[in-house]
């Protein structure tokens, strides 16, 4: 049967207005939306509409004969318990004879509906400010891409200006390298060949003695050299993040004594060395090898940077958890302005004049000390003596 007119039942317009308030002439609400009596259950049938809201625009008060005078204008009703504002129109159903008020919130912006306890899905398809706000979703979104974008491109932008800069580093470090290590590698080439050259041409004229200095001369820069060799590779090592722990478990102050032993024996010197050990058989599991190279670096110091027949003492205080030693010198002391240095690579004090070394004694102490995860501190005063106190946590 063909039908000439749709009456829109209560279900109908409960769906298709989600938000919309029916009241009747006394201003008594008789229907809402579905969304509205969810999510908004204090609005209820049977309660005066002037409770819960109150009307913007246009300026009239919440009054039947009032808005059925305005039913062309737009409407902005306000909520009284929350910022939500509603906008739409006010029809009047002559069939009810009660004033329908078809709207949906009016945000202007997508935080808000989170305010309002409500979502995107709850307006209604047919709702134009669903459209709105689904710009305003993608705006959002490409808003936070290319946020996203410009924090990954700063990133991106720091880490190669850190490459570069770090490649600049390595770069001066490799030039004065260079320079320092031909420089240092020279001056024993130039004694060795010349005490050879000597040996050559006068040896036969010479005492068994006499020859024997002139050898052991050689040897001695030969073992310079060696030594040179080794802490450049053992830095090289170092530098490329390739130096490897071997712990074990070691008794510590048996190795400072050994150390101490093995220096005082060596030939030509004539200082003093003295160990004391503050603590009772202190064992921890260490690498060896380079705790070893570390004490022996600060003490060759202590002895190249001080007078023969001065104290150069070695201290062990243990912890428990931690090995402290001390290396103790009355040397000429270190400079204040190259105290901040001296642990770089090649830095060497202004007041050591002539006398031999790389600057890469100290680097080498700081690496390990950083795979150890130790550290280190110095005392000096020029003219009265240096101590270097060396940290390490026993694992
Ligand atoms: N005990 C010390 N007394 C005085 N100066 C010191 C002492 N230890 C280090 N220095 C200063 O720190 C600088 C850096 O020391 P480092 O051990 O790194 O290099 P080096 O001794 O010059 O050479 P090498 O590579 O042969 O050890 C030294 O040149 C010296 O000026
Ligand atoms: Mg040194």
């Amino acid at each position: 049967m063909p039908c000439d007119r749709v009456a829109l039942s209560p279900h109908l317009l409960a769906n298709i207005f989600p938000f919309h308030i029916a009241f009747n002439r006394n201003t008594e609400i008789v229907q809402i939306g579905k969304v509205l009596e969810q999510k908004y259950p204090k609005i209820s049938v049977g309660s005066q509409i002037a409770e819960h809201f109150q009307v913007t625009r246009p300026n009239i008060p919440m009054e039947f004969d009032a808005i059925a005078k305005r039913q062309k204008s737009l409407f902005l009703i306000q909520y009284q318990h929350n910022s939500m504002q509603l906008k739409g129109q006010m029809v009047y159903d002559e069939r009810s004879e009660c004033m329908l008020f078809l709207g949906s919130p009016w945000v202007t912006d997508l935080v808000q509906l989170k305010h309002l306890s409500i979502d995107l899905n709850d307006f209604a398809i047919h709702d134009p400010i669903v459209d709105y706000l689904f710009l305003l979703q993608a705006q959002n979104t490409a808003l936070a891409d290319t946020k996203q974008l410009a924090e990954k491109l700063t990133i991106q932008r720091a880490e190669i200006s850190k490459a570069l800069e770090k490649e600049k580093e390595l770069n001066e470090l490799k030039s004065r390298f260079i320079t320092t290590t031909s420089h240092e590698f020279r001056t024993p080439l130039t004694k060795i060949l010349g005490m050879t050259e000597i040996l050559e041409h006068y040896s036969h004229k010479w005492s068994e003695d006499k020859k024997r200095v002139y050898f052991f001369g050689i040897k001695n820069n030969i073992k310079y050299l060696t030594q040179m060799l080794d802490e450049i590779l053992l830095l090289d090592l170092a530098e490329a993040e390739a130096l490897e722990l071997n712990p074990s478990f070691i008794d510590i102050g048996e190795i400072c004594q050994d150390l101490v032993k093995e220096l005082q024996t060596v030939k030509g010197n004539q200082h003093k060395l003295k160990f004391s050990n503050q603590s009772i058989r202190l064992q921890g599991l260490l690498d060896e090898k380079l705790l070893r190279q570390v004490l022996k670096n600060l003490l060759l110091n202590a002895i190249k940077y001080s007078s023969p027949g001065s104290i150069v003492n070695l201290k062990l205080i243990g912890h428990q958890q931690e090995a402290v030693f001390q290396i103790e010198d009355q040397g000429m002391g270190i400079l204040p302005e190259d105290i901040e240095f001296i642990f770089e690579p090649f830095h060497r004090g202004k007041n050591v004049e002539n006398i031999p070394g790389t600057g890469l004694g100290l680097t080498i102490v700081k690496k390990i000390l950083c795979l150890f995860g130790g550290n280190s501190t110095v005392k000096s005063e020029v003219g009265v003596g240096t101590t270097f106190t060396v940290s390490i946590p026993l694992g």
